[in-house]
């Protein structure tokens, strides 16, 4: 019976253990997550979400105040066009995340940055090169490519000295979204390194519309193997989405995938960024309690548990501070949705807006609590302690739970005392 630790993900002459720990923003997918994946010898994600924010926290910058400050004046107008991101600071902060990530690593893996294309920052294609360049620049060893086609995003970065060297990827959830991207970018002549193909069992927004669960992902990786095989493409399709045990990556590994990207078992990982109580959250899950809706802003449909305090919260847009999803125009459909409730109640104080959720302010405060279809079986991956509460594993032991497990078996940890 082969275990994932009989594959290898091949870059080139360099190969690695074919697991990948996907990009969670906002910094849900910290540094000492990804650093754990490198240095057991696979992939790990970071993810470049709000890095103006996590750059203040983690480095004690003052981005988000700076910004704030410009702008304060214009917290009460509905319009939100005026706001920009310096694209001096956005480097900046994107430099410092990236670097000392790159700056702590150990052992053979790789470390990527997860980009995403919907965060479109008011300036779509100047904030998103600004962001891939700069992580170029701080050394990071690849980029992820997601939420969004990315028609011109390789484009951006034609010039980049680092363009054909660094891994550069994408996530698609279907062979069209493939053959749109490659044939977008035939004339640069510079293949994807990778292809991330997220079903739709995942985790964070989902490549599919209301009708994801007709979907499975072992049907999409098979049609984009074929493809890439009558097209004579050497590209290593990674596949994604509710992969819970090594057997169940064993395989897509015989299936023709080069390796797996997991997250939704990482989210309960000592090095995972959510809070302590979230990650209880997750482990008291139940099946009903994982809802996919419609609540984000950027017009993907998204998964999350049914009791996010994101939903139903009419905060106050948070735009002069964060803005991170103000499109080209300055608009967001979250401003549109709280500014009809606030004219349909001019007198209430506490304002519910049920159907879009301010996603800025929620995942920055790590209440927007997304996650994978398999959550519900985390705390099948665990012990309960004496208080009721269930105990968090280290990335080490999960990763290797995937690398080493047969059989559908996934092992406990040690256990810990109360509090350890
Ligand atoms: C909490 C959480 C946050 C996520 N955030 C992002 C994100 O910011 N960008 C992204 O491309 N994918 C995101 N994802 C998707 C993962 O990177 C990954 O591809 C997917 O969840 C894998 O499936 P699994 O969770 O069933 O293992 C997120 C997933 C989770 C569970």
């Amino acid at each position: 019976m082969k275990r994932v630790d009989d594959f290898r993900l091949k870059f080139g002459k360099k190969e690695f253990v074919p697991i990948m720990i996907g990009g969670m923003g906002v910094d849900i997918s910290t540094a000492e997550l990804a650093l754990e994946a490198a240095r057991l010898g696979g992939v790990g994600h970071i993810s470049d979400a709000m890095v103006t924010d996590v750059s203040d926290r983690r480095f004690d910058t003052k981005f988000v105040k700076n910004k704030l400050q410009i702008y304060k004046h214009n917290i009460h107008n509905s319009d939100k066009s005026i706001i920009k991101f310096d694209l001096g600071a956005l480097a900046e902060a994107t430099r410092r995340h990236v670097e000392s990530t790159m700056q702590a690593k150990k052992g053979e893996g790789l470390i990527f940055v997860n980009c995403m294309e919907k965060l479109t920052m008011n300036a779509p294609r100047e904030t998103l090169q600004v962001r891939m360049a700069s992580a170029l620049d701080a050394g990071i060893d690849g980029i992820t490519l997601s939420a969004g086609l990315h028609l011109g995003s390789f484009g951006l970065l034609a010039e980049h000295p680092r363009f054909r060297e660094a891994k550069l990827g994408i996530i698609v959830s279907s062979v069209r979204a493939l053959q749109l991207f490659l044939r977008k970018n035939a004339r640069l002549n510079r293949l994807p390194d990778y292809v991330i193909v997220e079903g739709p069992l995942a985790g964070g927004h989902l490549g599919f519309g209301a009708d994801w669960a007709q979907y499975d992902l072992a049907t999409i990786i098979a049609e984009v193997v074929q493809y890439l095989q009558t097209e004579q493409l050497a590209i290593p399709v990674i596949a994604a989405g509710g992969i819970f045990t090594g057997s169940d990556a064993v395989s897509f590994l015989e299936a023709g995938s080069a390796a797996v990207q997991v997250a939704t078992r990482f989210t309960v990982a000592d090095e995972c960024g959510l809070p302590k109580k979230v990650k209880q959250e997750y482990f008291k899950a139940s099946e009903e309690d994982i809802i996919v809706n419609t609540v984000s802003p950027t017009g993907y449909p998204m998964r999350m548990l049914r009791n996010t305090p994101a939903i139903g919260a009419g905060t106050r847009p948070n735009c002069e501070a964060y803005g991170y999803l103000l499109d080209g125009n300055g608009s967001c459909a979250y401003i549109t949705a709280y500014n009809r409730e606030v004219a349909l109640h001019p007198d209430l104080k506490t304002l519910s807006v049920m159907d879009k959720t301010c996603l800025c302010t929620h995942m920055r405060n790590f209440n927007c609590w997304t996650c994978g279809q398999t959550t519900y079986r985390l705390k099948d991956t665990t012990r309960r302690l004496e208080d009721g509460s269930y105990q968090t594993l280290s990335a080490e032991h999960i990763f290797k739970d995937y690398q080493f497990s047969i059989d559908q078996k996934v092992t406990l940890p040690e256990a810990r005392p109360v509090g350890a």
